[in-house]
């Protein structure tokens, strides 16, 4: 199968031609709860699933970005539903995390304003590949109360007489934050990922070399991303006129021979 290609097609008509154990990584943000128009989608979203579990290889990781609806004053809870029905079928749901936007647009007043999406972190089995992100200290270089005092402590200090300092930095939470909008690309997808938002899931589970698969590709993020993180990557987008808009955006980056 052709790789680095976006197949204009349905995602399960890829991924038929895909053999079982194929894949390495998958991050995708499925059309969800009818919140937006795109040109003509279905969204067959037990058969997908079924459809990413065989071809993940083992040990791989689906992420899986959504949020929910609100339909008649209560939220759908499809995200919910999706992430049980992916542990039916064999997944490991491996981290619930929270894509936070920095800037959410206010839109009902009657509770606090929405500003989050779940990234189901899905496994086939345990992880094979985590390269975890890590975040600077602030108090680095601080004495370290909590090492030095209390029984945790003494069994760390015991033999030592030597106080412990607040390390330069630390693994990163599972609650990330992101400005929407904020794109090197603009494009004219209603909904892209924020690219570092993609940049991330990518260099965490996958190493380069790796297949990188997004089945609903949009504007390309994740095929842009996996490409300049050195990644193989392979996308379908049912509507030709984002692949246009994809094909257009990822082009220059595909003809640089250095990356980054
Ligand atoms: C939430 S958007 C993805 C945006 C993408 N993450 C980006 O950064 O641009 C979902 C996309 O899935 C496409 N789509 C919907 N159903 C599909 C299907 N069955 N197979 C492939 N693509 C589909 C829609 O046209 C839409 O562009």
């Amino acid at each position: 199968m052709e790789i680095n290609k976006i197949y204009n097609e349905n995602c399960l008509e890829t991924m038929a031609k895909m053999p079982d154990n194929f894949i390495d990584l998958t991050v995708t943000s499925p059309p969800y709860d009818g919140l937006r128009t795109y040109n003509g989608y279905s969204f067959p979203f037990e058969d997908i699933a079924k459809e990413l579990y065989r071809i993940t290889k083992q040990g791989g990781v689906v992420v899986w970005v959504v949020g929910d609806a609100t339909i008649n004053g209560s939220e759908s809870g499809t995200s919910f539903r999706q992430a049980l029905y992916f542990k039916e079928i064999g997944f490991n749901l491996h981290d619930t995390m929270i894509y936070a936007k920095e800037n959410p647009i206010p839109l009902t007043h009657n509770r606090y304003e929405q500003s989050f999406e779940y990234m189901f972190v899905l496994s086939k089995g345990k992880p094979k590949t985590f390269n975890p992100l890590k975040d600077k200290c602030v108090t680095n270089g601080s004495y370290n109360h909590r090492r030095n005092t209390g029984r945790v402590a003494e069994a760390a200090t015991r033999n030592r007489d030597e106080k412990t300092y607040v390390k330069a930095d630390k693994f990163r939470i599972n609650m990330w934050y992101y400005t929407v909008g904020n794109n090197e690309d603009t494009t004219k997808h209603p909904a892209p990922f924020p690219e570092q938002l993609a940049a991330d899931h990518i260099y965490s589970w996958s190493n380069e070399g790796d297949l990188v698969y997004d089945c609903f590709g949009g504007s390309g993020t994740t095929a842009k991303m996996a490409h300049k993180l050195k990644r193989n990557w392979i996308l379908s987008e049912i509507s030709s006129e984002y692949v246009q808009i994809s094909e257009k955006r990822i082009a220059p980056y595909l003809a640089q021979t250095s990356l980054f």
